[in-house]
């Protein structure tokens, strides 16, 4: 059990995104989820989250930064304290009674409902933090039966390093880091929101019509199980960046999300014509991504994405103009 004086400060996590390199589907469960084989690595582009116990009263989350408009009940962050809260029980270094009322303060940077699993990561920084805050360590088991019962990328989160992601989320092997200086990663997300249950039920409803078979394309189920195979035995950032090829194109949710935003393929060719390499996509959506060799290479082909795009030249699908980011995988995993 940790010190309870040190719930007395404000209890402060970063909270990473995070990119799909791969994305397989590999069949319908009989939950009804989906099962996944993903390689998923965290980024330095990050969320910002802070938490106090609060002198009375209710739970409070202040965000800053970025569009706040889910309602109560879908906000991850309540749902993940409220979650750690009944797995904690009613006894602690509090005294009885349920665990504190705590006041959150949620600093965006991550774009919100776009592939990069802002909102899942933010709930799993908000269990880390709840938990320190109110001076208790629960068995990891407890921890991952909370992240699990908020979302099923929060389990990721919660490992903190790159890894291979099985089950529904749930299953997270961690592997090492790309090995050797860090490759740069462009992100570019269109002004359109995609929700993830909406992409999962139009895959099913591709599959419909088809064989009888629920699950994605067997090719990307291998570039998934070869790219996890590679970073075991360390994989450098120069060697992934020559993946790109097929790695753009192993996410078996691309083909679903292009149904229910049918301009978003167009602009993927687009940004594949300007910036000359592959482009895949994050997740279910719409978050767009081309690999660089380094973090500075990628700052240059944001600036000119920018660029291109205040300009007109590169014309984006919805109402808002794209965000971009240039970034860089966390390290982490084993060999952290
Ligand atoms: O778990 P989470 O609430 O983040 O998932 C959102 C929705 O995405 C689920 O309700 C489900 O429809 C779909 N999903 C899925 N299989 C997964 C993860 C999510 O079908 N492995």
């Amino acid at each position: 059990m940790t010190d309870p004086s040190r719930r007395l400060g404000p209890v402060v996590r970063l909270a990473p995104a995070k990119l799909n390199l791969t994305l397989a589907v590999v069949g319908r469960r009989p939950d009804g989820y989906h099962g996944l084989h993903s390689v998923m690595v965290p980024l330095a582009l990050a969320d910002r989250l802070s938490v106090a116990p609060a002198a009375a009263g209710e739970e409070t989350v202040h965000v800053v930064g970025g569009v706040v408009d889910w309602p109560p009940d879908r906000d991850l962050v309540r749902r993940a304290i409220s979650t750690a809260r009944i797995a904690v029980g009613r006894l602690g270094p509090w005294g009885s009674g349920p665990a504190p009322v705590l006041a959150v303060r949620l600093e965006k940077r991550i774009p919100i409902a776009a592939g990069l699993g802002g909102g899942s990561s933010d709930a799993a920084a908000a269990i880390d933090a709840a938990l320190e805050a109110w001076g208790v360590e629960p068995d990891p088991e407890v921890r991952l039966a909370s992240a699990v019962a908020v979302g099923s990328d929060v389990p990721f989160f919660l490992a903190g390093g790159p890894a291979l992601v099985e089950g529904r989320g749930e299953a997270v092997e961690p592997l090492p880091a790309i090995a050797g200086g860090p490759p740069g990663i462009l992100l570019v997300t269109p002004g359109l929101r995609v929700s993830t249950a909406s992409v999962f039920a139009a895959f099913d409803e591709l599959r419909a019509f088809g064989p009888p078979v629920p699950a994605g394309d067997p090719a990307i189920r291998l570039t998934s199980e070869h790219l996890a195979a590679e970073l075991r035995q360390g994989l450098t950032a120069i060697r992934l960046v020559d993946r790109s090829g097929v790695l753009a194109v192993a996410n078996d949710l691309a083909a679903a999300t292009a149904v229910l935003e049918p301009a978003l393929p167009t602009f993927r060719r687009r940004l594949f014509r300007f910036l000359g390499r592959p482009v895949g996509q994050s997740g279910s959506g719409p978050t767009l991504w081309a690999l660089y060799p380094s973090l500075d290479a990628a700052e240059a082909a944001a600036a000119l994405v920018a660029d291109a795009l205040a300009r007109g030249d590169l014309e984006p699908p919805g109402a808002d103009r794209p965000t971009v980011h240039a970034t860089t995988p966390l390290p982490g995993g084993p060999d952290r």
